[in-house]
């Protein structure tokens, strides 16, 4: 099958060209952490940011992924993988568009991010790590899914009974327990704009 498909990728308008027009460097952004951790909120709040500043960014996000693209995967390791696995490849259509991708996903696994990292290409996968520790997460509760856990309800829940591997170097580490939603977003911004300015 593979040798009947024929790419043609010159005859396409180029990624650089796509950023002069949108005058932006694109990039994708991995927000990684625990459920609770504050990703999609600082995934949310750092789209607005960067449209206000004049940018042109996206969000994508572990809800609206799965009730769409990935709506036939669960949470084994196996199909977090390939949950994964597909959303580096549409965030790489993003980044090949001249957009700022932002993706929020627990991505529990060094594997796993390893993976996304190898699918876009070490030089535009920015690792962020959303820290909170886990007491605080499970205190926040945004969804009663910890309390689902622990009861029992849920079964393979990261960070009760599935393994959430912190990122060893990360670009950026914020700890949500420590800082604000806006300085949060400030920090991140202070990170990223050098290397999203196109000039
Ligand atoms: S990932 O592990 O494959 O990266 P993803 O970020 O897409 O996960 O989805 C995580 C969200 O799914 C959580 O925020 C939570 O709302 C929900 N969820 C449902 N079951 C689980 C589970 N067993 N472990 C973690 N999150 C779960």
């Amino acid at each position: 099958m593979a040798d009947n498909i024929h790419p043609i990728f010159e005859q396409l308008v180029q990624r650089d060209e796509r950023e002069s027009r949108l005058q932006q460097r694109s990039k994708v952004l991995w927000l990684t952490g625990l459920s609770g951790s504050g990703k999609s909120t600082i995934a949310k709040a750092l789209e607005r940011r960067l449209f206000q500043d004049g940018f042109f960014p996206q969000v994508l996000d572990g809800d609206n992924i799965r009730s769409g693209i990935n709506n036939n995967l669960g949470f084994s390791a196996e199909d977090r993988s390939e949950n994964i696995r597909r959303i580096a490849e549409v965030a790489k259509l993003y980044l090949e568009s001249g957009i700022i991708c932002i993706n929020s996903f627990i991505s529990p696994t060094r594997e796993m991010r390893d993976q996304a990292r190898l699918i876009i290409g070490a030089h535009d996968f920015l690792e962020i790590y959303i820290n909170a520790p886990l007491e605080v997460c499970e205190s926040r509760d945004v969804k009663g899914l910890y309390a689902k856990a622990r009861r029992g309800e849920i079964k393979g829940f990261t960070g009760i009974d599935a393994p959430y591997e912190a990122p060893d170097q990360p670009a950026l580490e914020i700890r949500t327990d420590e800082l604000s939603l806006l300085e949060s977003v400030d920090r991140i911004l202070d990170y990223l704009n050098p290397i999203i300015a196109h000039n």
